[in-house]
């Protein structure tokens, strides 16, 4: 049987193939470079060995299950273009996206996201649990939007940047790429790229 591959059998991944078994999409199990996994099974799925053989196993699908944003990158760069059409969306049922929103391949939708008009979500983008993004944001590549995080109207968020746990952002903030925003945080200003801002306001 034919069907998805998820790359990382962490607790991230196991969100994945939840996510995947509820919405009925067939999943072939896990793939993971750490070799003590091999042989284990998540969520009752086999991990059955490394990222970089997932051809050998047929996918119609693939998603990256890695947390960290420039890890996940990095793995997608390496598996380059024999991956590149195989890489799904992974929508949780309970994930509201409006139907003028886009959103690219290999970004994942946890259960209670929302995902409000003109919205543009990148690939590879992880909008998790119970996370906000409004009307006219614009979501980069690689991207991670924490579980409750909420990202007010028009803002943009670089690639691989991380909007922590609980964070809120006030409409029409641009954050820059590579950016961590902290847990909790409350940002009312343009934040640069490739820092680490927190508290409310943010500062950095
Ligand atoms: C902001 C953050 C990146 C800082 O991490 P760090 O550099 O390792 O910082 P430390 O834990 O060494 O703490 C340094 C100081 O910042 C404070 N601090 C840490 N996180 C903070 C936060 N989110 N808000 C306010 N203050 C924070 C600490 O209390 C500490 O203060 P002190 O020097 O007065 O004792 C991290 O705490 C954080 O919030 N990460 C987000 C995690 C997340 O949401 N992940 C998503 C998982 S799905």
């Amino acid at each position: 049987m034919s069907g998805i591959l998820i790359l990382g059998a962490g607790g991230h991944g196991k969100v994945i193939a939840d996510i995947l078994l509820s919405s009925q999409q067939p999943v072939i199990g896990f793939l993971d470079d750490e070799p003590s996994l091999w042989g284990n099974q998540v969520l009752g799925l086999p991990v059955l060995g490394a990222m970089q053989d997932f051809e050998r196993y047929q996918p119609a699908g693939l998603v990256a299950a890695i947390g960290n944003n420039a890890a996940r990158d990095a793995l997608v760069r390496k598996l380059g273009d024999a991956a590149q059409q195989l890489w799904v969306r992974a929508q949780h049922p309970a994930a509201i996206v409006a139907l003028s929103a886009q959103v690219g391949h290999g970004t994942v939708l946890m259960a209670g996201a929302v995902v409000n008009p003109d919205a543009v979500i990148g690939d590879h983008v992880i909008v998790n649990t119970g996370a906000t993004i409004d009307h006219d944001c614009r979501i980069e590549d690689f991207a991670h939007v924490a579980p409750g995080a909420h990202l007010a109207g028009g803002v943009v968020v670089g690639a691989r940047t991380l909007i922590g746990v609980g964070a809120s952002v006030i409409p029409y903030q641009t954050i820059g790429q590579d950016v961590i925003i902290g847990a909790g945080a409350t940002v009312v200003r343009t934040v640069p790229d490739a820092v680490t801002a927190k508290g409310t306001p943010a500062r950095w």
